[in-house]
């Protein structure tokens, strides 16, 4: 639990006091604790929730100034370079790095549940072939809550890890079929001999034709270093449905569906697939200086730019950059995307605009590239963020089912019709 500071505030309301108890955390702001505003006959009014703080979390830390990003108390880029996306999803779920044998156990839990039901196969054929991949996702994963229904117990703590694993074991399966199935080419199964970032890239690039496929080693590695640094990010969008789903108390499958579908717009994890996007209609980087115009008279938004929280640097893209070198580096890479993203880069953070409004690259700004050069298709990016973030939400819904929780249920500021009678 949080701790009472002894401090309040005081919030003086139709001549009346009302004294609001203020909590601290371990870090970050206090918190003003609002709910005794209510039997005053006010609510308070955040949209966008600027100013909110809606749960109690021990999971992650952002402090958005300092651009830091810690996962259970150790900084993301730590993580990235030191674990491997598996020991930090072991991490995130259950709040600690994993011992040598604690690791392979997980290890091998997570491949004991890489396959999933063949009838969920079925279920790609109802979508067209053109769908976008994150269309797809939303179905595919949301049709898991068919499978593990009856008999799910949320108030079950086995119930609840075992959902947590499948989850993570599952997604990269998905993930890649829903790749395989809108180029045509068949499913291709999960190989538990290898490691997830290489299954995952098994999955997606190996055909029943090329019976040898080798998935390239620092490909691997990138990929894993892309889902770690995508893995969890505190209460954004995504994780807050996740939750607010999940205060129902909805099947778990069903609540990651839906944040799939909150993490799907480009204001969030679409943003990656909005650079490379933005970068092909640039085209070249004599066309930055206009694009840049067009940005500050606000006809368009520089993707992969700006965020809600960090308004210093985002450190998953300082991480993100590094690789992204020695990617291209290791793969003899010389992208003029890259070149034409450097001078965008370079432009925005010496422009006033920019720089009166805090707005830096951001992951997305880098991932994309990255992405490309392993070899993965536009529509396919934000899924692979989805792949990712797939931990942080589980682990989110597991906090919050693992002590007391309320459904939540905002309220709002009416500005429609008084009441009024039907005359006919
Ligand atoms: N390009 C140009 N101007 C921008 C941008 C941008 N990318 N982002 C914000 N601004 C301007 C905005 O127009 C506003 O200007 P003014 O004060 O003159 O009205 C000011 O900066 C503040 O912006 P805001 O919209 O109030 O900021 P927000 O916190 O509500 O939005 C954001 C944050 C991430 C939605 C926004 O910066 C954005 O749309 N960025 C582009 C999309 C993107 O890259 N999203 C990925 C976020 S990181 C991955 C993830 O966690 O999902």
């Amino acid at each position: 639990m949080s701790e009472a500071t002894g401090k309040k505030a005081v919030l003086e309301l139709d001549g009346k006091k009302i004294e609001l108890p203020i909590y601290s955390g371990t870090l970050g702001p206090d918190v003003i604790d609002v709910k005794d505003v209510l039997a005053s006959g006010h609510f308070t009014f955040d949209p966008g929730f600027m100013a909110t703080a809606s749960c109690e979390s021990k999971i992650t830390f952002i402090d958005g100034d300092k651009g830091i990003l810690l996962h259970r108390g150790y900084p993301i880029d730590q993580l990235a370079t030191q674990a491997s996306y598996l020991e930090t999803c072991y991490l995130l779920l259950s709040g600690e790095l994993p011992t040598a044998e604690q690791k392979t156990d997980f290890e091998n839990k997570v491949r004991n549940h890489t396959m999933v039901h063949d009838q969920v196969s079925r279920f790609f054929n109802g979508f067209r072939r053109d769908a976008h991949p994150m269309a797809v996702m939303c179905g595919v994963v949301g049709a898991l809550s068919a499978f593990y229904h009856n008999g799910f117990d949320v108030e079950n703590v086995d119930h609840r890890e075992i959902t947590a694993v499948r989850l993570v074991a599952k997604i990269p399966t998905l993930a890649a079929w829903t790749y395989k199935y809108t180029i045509g080419q068949p499913f291709v199964y999960p190989r538990n001999d290898l490691s997830y970032a290489e299954n995952f890239l098994y999955m997606m690039f190996a055909t029943p034709a090329d019976r040898d496929y080798k998935v390239n080693p620092i490909l691997a590695k990138a990929m894993d270093r892309i889902f770690t640094l995508h893995a969890d990010h505190e209460q954004n969008a995504s994780t807050s449905t996740v939750r607010l789903a999940g205060s129902t108390g909805a099947n778990p499958y069903a609540c990651i569906a839906a944040g799939i579908a909150a993490l799907w717009g480009p204001a969030h994890g679409g943003a990656n697939e909005a650079v490379l996007k933005m970068l092909d209609e640039i085209g070249s980087v004599e066309n930055v200086a206009p694009f840049m115009e067009k940005v500050k008279t606000k006809e368009v938004k520089l993707m992969g730019f700006g965020h809600r929280v960090y308004k210093n640097f985002d450190p998953r893209a300082k991480v993100m950059k590094e690789t992204c070198d020695e990617v291209l580096s290791a793969l003899g890479i010389n992208d003029p995307q890259l070149e034409l993203a450097m001078e965008l880069e370079r432009i925005a953070l010496s422009d006033p605009y920019f720089i009166e409004r805090k707005l830096y690259p951001n992951v997305d700004f880098y991932s994309g590239i990255i992405l490309k050069a392993i070899g993965i298709p536009t529509e396919m990016f934000t899924v692979i963020f989805a792949l990712a973030r797939t931990v942080g939400w589980i682990s989110h819904w597991l906090e919050m089912h693992s002590g007391p929780y309320k459904i939540g249920r905002p309220r709002q500021l009416y500005t429609g019709s008084t009441q009024r009678d039907i005359k006919r």
